[in-house]
């Protein structure tokens, strides 16, 4: 164990970037290696390995390359749908946007059921979407990171194995990998696309991307070429496979230091105590004090329900008369960094606490009682100003 120890910083408590661990900032400072080293191969090799673990699979083909959330969607975009085809997509958010945007530049045809803000879209207008029209994929956003609204992935992949079982499966788990549960294997999932930065408790620039074997026949048996070529898996598929199985490849360098850091960060979430299982509830128990603290306050939260709220993050409105001016340079004051809001019709009406990775699996650092202290302080000091 090394004695490093980061610089005294505020508290990062946005949705991601989230706080990295000492150990993982550590591995980051490796020295430079080649990325065909043999001393390299299996560190790649366990972040495929560990990776897979996490979405509780064991067939599931990771993809991990530098990149961000962003590349997945290109990724599903690229390899798993052809021009003209059909994609239902669940949109919660800016996020979702985001994702049929990028499907639409492939050329896919998006047929979209839109939630009402704040909400999950019904599990009724899916399975009448799916029975109504034969859909290449169905893609949705799991934690949509501009309303906190959480998607019910599992109850999404039982209609679609019932109404329609060819149709693929794909979840944007950026703001969901490693806080919220997700198994791929036991639900039928197809891909989850991902980032380093946010659950995974690593910094930013990794792409990590899982598909299903149905998903990788899928894309062998495709009829037209792929039209992307840094986001093709014609390129990555043998890479992986090689690192995988203890060899080198190349297509592009990989961010060496980066998947050392990666490793280090995957092996407190898949080899240490607290389990991944505990972990999800160390997610669910700090979400529900800070939403608690949130209520005393009489704030009210984006998502309308609480059984489609997100365990990561929290978005909260600000009360009538208040702006993010009041409140936010006041948690910073504290030390507390939290976000504004990013949705595109709502974004000044609201802001964002993220609660992923160490700030809640470590509870020595006290970081959800700093978050609803500063909260408490803040909004008490900003109601304390509006009196005259
Ligand atoms: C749900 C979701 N999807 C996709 C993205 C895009 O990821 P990135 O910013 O890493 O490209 C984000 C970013 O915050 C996100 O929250």
């Amino acid at each position: 164990m090394s004695t490093f120890k980061q610089q005294p910083h505020k508290l990062l408590v946005i949705p991601g970037p989230i706080e990295v661990a000492d150990e993982v900032l550590y591995a980051n400072a490796h020295p430079s290696m080649s990325h065909m080293s043999a001393d390299f191969v299996p560190v790649l090799g366990d972040c495929i390995r560990m990776t897979r673990d996490v979405l509780y699979s064991t067939t599931a083909q990771p993809f991990i390359m530098a990149g961000s959330g962003t590349l997945g969607w290109d990724q599903v975009a690229a390899n798993l749908v052809e021009p003209g085809e059909y994609v239902l997509f669940l949109n919660t958010g800016y996020f979702g946007e985001g994702f049929v945007d990028c499907l639409r530049v492939y050329g896919a045809h998006v047929d979209e059921l839109q939630a009402k803000f704040g909400g999950a879209v019904p599990l009724s207008d899916i399975e009448q979407a799916l029975a109504s029209k034969k859909y290449k994929l169905i893609a949705c956003t799991h934690v949509d990171t501009s309303t906190a609204v959480l998607c019910n992935v599992k109850a999404v992949a039982e209609i679609v194995k019932k109404t329609a079982p060819d149709t693929l499966i794909a979840v944007d788990g950026v703001c969901s990998v490693a806080s919220e549960e997700i198994r791929m294997d036991a639900w039928g999932i197809d891909v989850v696309v991902t980032a380093s930065q946010k659950g995974l408790g690593t910094p930013p620039g990794l792409s990590i991307v899982v598909a299903s074997q149905r998903a990788i026949q899928v894309f062998e048996n495709r009829v037209t070429p792929v039209a992307a070529y840094y986001a093709s898996w014609k390129k990555w598929l043998p890479v992986m496979r090689a690192y995988e199985k203890g060899s080198a490849a190349y297509f592009a360098t990989p961010p060496v230091n980066l998947v050392y850091a990666y490793r280090a960060s995957l092996d407190r979430i898949t080899k240490s105590s607290p389990t991944l299982e505990e972990r999800f509830t160390l997610h669910r128990e700090a979400s529900k004090r800070i939403k608690d603290a949130v209520a005393e306050l009489g704030l009210k939260q984006l998502p309308v329900d609480s059984n489609s709220s997100a365990n990561g993050m929290t978005a909260i409105y600000f009360p009538d008369g208040f702006t993010a001016s009041d409140i936010i340079p006041r948690m910073a004051q504290r030390d507390v960094v939290v976000a504004g809001g990013v949705h595109k019709d709502y974004k000044d009406k609201y802001f964002r606490i993220g609660h992923m990775g160490i700030s809640v699996v470590d509870k020595e650092r006290g970081d959800v009682e700093k978050v609803i202290t500063a909260l408490k302080e803040s909004f008490a000091e900003a109601r304390a100003s509006k009196i005259v």
